[in-house]
């Protein structure tokens, strides 16, 4: 075998072991995000939330393995307090694709964010923002 056949190979292998290895939330969230673009598509989310604080929607800092209706003194839907997510990487890239398909009978009046790509690049810019400054002691 040749080094370009045996590199094909070994792709081919890799992909077949990913695919077989994963979940289905995770196989939703396999693009890396870019922060800067991110921050970018945050003015979005500016409408309703701020990092730091709690404005129509709860503050983001803290955000990363939170229980999904857990900011003390933020008044949450029944429903989001109820739905024992957890907020990491995949649980946000589902419930950001639709949010009231994903938690049906939130308080978040928002349709979604429908490009994979522009899920990971916002998810990619909070975690930058919760590791930062920004978010210490929030
Ligand atoms: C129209 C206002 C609005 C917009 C726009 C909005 N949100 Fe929200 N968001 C809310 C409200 C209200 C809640 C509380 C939902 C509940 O209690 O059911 C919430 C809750 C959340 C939560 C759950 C937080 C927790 O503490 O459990 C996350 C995560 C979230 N929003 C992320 C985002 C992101 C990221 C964007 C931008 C892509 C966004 N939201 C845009 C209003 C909004």
């Amino acid at each position: 075998m040749n080094q370009t056949r045996w590199l094909v190979a070994l792709a081919a292998s890799l992909c077949a072991y990913g695919a077989a290895g994963s979940s289905v939330a995770r196989a939703q969230n396999v693009v890396p995000g870019n922060a800067a673009t991110g921050e970018a598509l945050y003015s979005r989310c500016l409408a309703c939330h701020a990092l730091a604080y709690d404005r129509t929607g709860p503050r983001h800092c803290g955000l990363f393995g939170r229980r999904a209706g857990s900011v003390p003194g933020y008044a949450y839907s029944q429903a989001m307090k109820e739905s024992k997510i957890v907020w990491d990487d995949e649980s946000l890239n589902l419930f950001l694709k639709s949010p009231m398909e994903a938690v049906p009978g939130t308080s978040m009046g928002y349709a979604g964010i429908s490009s994979g790509q522009e899920r990971a690049d916002v998810i990619a810019y909070l975690k930058k923002e919760n590791a930062s400054a920004t978010c210490a002691d929030r």
